[in-house]
């Protein structure tokens, strides 16, 4: 097998090794491609596809995150058609998710000319927050579902395995085994998740207090007695929090 491969990119040619992906050929040569579920740490899985690209030859869009690279490829990653599937993922987005904290998904929306609006019959999901565990909240309207947080806790980082997919289709929601409470699984509570999640749909517990109107005496009171009691509340979305 050749040790080098030369490809190009927006016809400009580059040299990587086999088994480089797409997008980051398209980074030594400053190509941006933007990433949504893609985290330089994490497993790609391609779940997005905001970064697909224009492969010559081939009939279907490629996600540059995972398509790797071979001799003589010839790759477009700004076409009219990828920019319209990139918009219309966001659109999609935007349609059933409160994107409200994602900052770089907001970028792209303007970068993209999405039209947020445009499926106004979309259902937008709106489950509770869940509130369960005194170290971060969980509130799932915020999630895209890029699984960042179920690989980190998984075989990228922790191999603790607290979460992963639950549900189906539109009930698809990132959860525990039985709808346990963190405290409950195998969770050790590292922040690892929070820490790659994309959208605001993890956060520590703190931060999401000060967010509700609590002062700090509030905080250290209620936080004190969760450590005590585990218990499990569900807040529905939007509304200040009740002290217990
Ligand atoms: S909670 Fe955050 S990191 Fe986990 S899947 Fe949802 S958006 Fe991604
Ligand atoms: S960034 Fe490539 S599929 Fe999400």
């Amino acid at each position: 097998m050749a040790d080098k491969i030369t490809l190009t990119i927006d016809n400009q040619p580059v040299t990587v090794a086999p088994g480089t992906t797409i997008l980051k050929a398209a980074e030594q040569i400053g190509v941006k491609i933007p990433t949504i579920c893609y985290h330089d740490y994490c497993t790609a899985n391609g779940l997005c596809r905001i970064c697909v690209v224009e492969v010559e030859g081939s009939r279907t869009l490629v996600p540059a995150c995972i398509g790797k690279v071979s001799e003589g490829m010839k790759v477009q990653t700004h076409t009219e058609r990828v920019e319209t599937s990139r918009r219309t993922i966001l659109e999609m987005l935007a349609s059933s998710v409160d994107l409200s904290e994602a900052p770089d998904i907001q970028e792209y929306i303007v970068e993209y000319h999405a039209d947020t609006a445009r499926f106004p019959e979309a259902e937008e999901r709106q489950p509770s927050v869940i509130d369960d565990n005194p170290m971060f909240i969980r509130d799932y309207a915020k999630c895209i579902l890029c699984w960042r947080c179920v690989q980190v806790c998984a075989d990228d980082a922790q191999y603790t395995y607290a979460i992963n997919f639950t549900g189906r289709g539109y009930e698809t929601q990132i959860g525990t085994f039985f709808n346990k409470s963190l405290p409950e699984t195998t969770c050790v509570f590292c922040g690892q998740c929070v820490g790659v999640c994309p959208t605001g749909a993890l956060k520590p517990k703190r931060e999401w207090l000060l967010q509700n109107g609590f002062s700090q005496n509030e905080i250290m009171e209620l936080t004190r007695s969760q450590r005590k009691q585990h218990t499990r509340r569900e807040v529905p979305v939007a509304n200040k929090v009740e002290q217990e």
